[in-house]
């Protein structure tokens, strides 16, 4: 299995998702476990954006459970409709938020967080979990993460 990511330097956001998913998929092709295949995307998440937190909450009963996840120690539980990620799944959309002071209820796992994009994993019309990722930057991301990172989404419910 290769140890790192082959993207072009200097290339901005949308293409270096676009180099990058060929590569997720390669990197979880022959493993079927979820676990370990959340931990790899995370960590080549991390690799590629230099993200300040990129992590999985799953559903669990009218709760979301910490997965998988590169940061710091983050909450473990969040009820559906609370912070961003609960209300990504209330809604079943992404969610993109500029400035994390500027979003009613958002739930702060650490202080530094200041943007966050919140996508939804899909699976039957249902949300199964969430991939959250957060910044030390106000207004740190665009559409071209939502996309990308929708894309990351349907690449794991196939392991869920
Ligand atoms: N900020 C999130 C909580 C999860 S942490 O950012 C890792 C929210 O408002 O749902």
């Amino acid at each position: 299995m290769a140890e790192t990511l082959i993207l072009t330097e200097g290339a901005d956001r949308r293409a270096k998702y676009y180099e990058l998913l060929p590569q997720l998929m390669a990197l979880t092709a022959h493993e079927p476990n979820a676990v370990a295949n959340m931990s790899n995307i995370c960590s080549a998440l991390r690799m590629a954006f230099g993200f300040f937190w990129v992590g999985f909450y799953l559903v669990d009963g009218d709760e979301l459970v910490l997965g998988p996840f590169q940061g710091d120690i983050a909450c473990t539980r969040i009820t559906k409709g609370r912070g961003v990620c609960g209300t990504a799944w209330q809604q079943a959309r992404s969610i993109l938020v500029p400035d994390v002071e500027l979003f009613d209820g958002h739930i702060a796992c650490s202080s530094l967080s200041r943007s966050e994009v919140v996508v939804p994993i899909m699976r039957d019309g249902e949300v199964v979990g969430v991939i959250d990722v957060d910044s030390d930057q106000v207004n740190d991301f665009t559409q071209a993460d939502v996309e990308g990172l929708e894309q990351v989404a349907q690449l794991v419910v196939s392991w869920l």
